[in-house]
């Protein structure tokens, strides 16, 4: 079969496209990254890609393009690259609906928080507000509506008191970094589908599984 041939889009520092580059580079996934894909053309991200060697391709938004010509030209760029995945990783377009369908099971986000709790932005902001006792983040295969599909990992963390935005973001991310690569590898392995309504890992339908800080 070879290592999966895959992609991953970004729109800004692309921490999580570097912890998936990482994780093909030391076994955690075989697979190899065939194109990142920004809508933006300052992302850090993608100058972080090309100093690695890596196939980059910018689709940004221009007046008249609306998200339906958006999702043919980013699709027109995938295949061409021959991924046979998608993960998003801080890509900040909502997806077109064909789009969605054509990719639909294979196609990843990483989302930063519990879902199904907080999905949408600012999840660390509302998080504090609310005074919630734990916190985390979550792979799941992505469906048309926003932040409601399948959930295959998360990891979860306890909000320490007095704690701030950012070093609960930091918190985050770290946990972000573990579970993306992780869940990558297993599809790229062929271990992980989203088959029918129910997620399977090794044949077996799973609840997502769960990865606590410091464990
Ligand atoms: C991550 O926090 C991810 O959960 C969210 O966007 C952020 C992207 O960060 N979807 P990075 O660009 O991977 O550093």
């Amino acid at each position: 079969m070879g290592p999966l041939p895959f992609a991953v889009l970004i729109s800004g520092r692309g921490s999580n496209m570097l912890a998936l580059e990482r994780a093909t580079r030391d076994g955690r996934i075989d697979g190899r990254i065939v194109s990142v894909v920004s809508d933006r053309a300052n992302a850090a991200g993608l100058d972080a890609a090309r100093e690695l060697g890596l196939e980059t391709a910018v689709l940004e938004h221009r007046p008249g393009m609306d998200r339906a010509e958006h999702g043919r030209r980013l699709s027109a760029i995938l295949e061409r690259s021959g991924a046979q995945l998608v993960a998003l990783a801080g890509y900040m377009r909502i997806l077109d609906v064909d789009f969605v369908r054509k990719w639909q099971r294979r196609l990843l986000n990483i989302h930063p928080s519990l879902l199904p709790a907080y999905r949408g932005l600012h999840t660390h902001r509302r998080v504090l507000e609310a005074g919630e006792g734990h916190h985390g983040c979550t792979v799941h295969f992505v469906v048309e509506e926003l932040d409601a599909g399948p959930a295959v990992i998360q990891g979860r963390l306890t909000v320490r008191p007095g704690e701030d935005e950012e070093r609960l973001s930091a918190r985050v991310q770290r946990l972000e970094h573990i579970i993306y690569p992780r869940a990558v590898g297993w599809f790229a392995a062929g271990r992980l589908a989203w088959r029918g309504g129910d997620v399977v890992l090794d044949g077996q339908v799973r609840v997502p599984d769960l990865v606590e800080e410091d464990a």
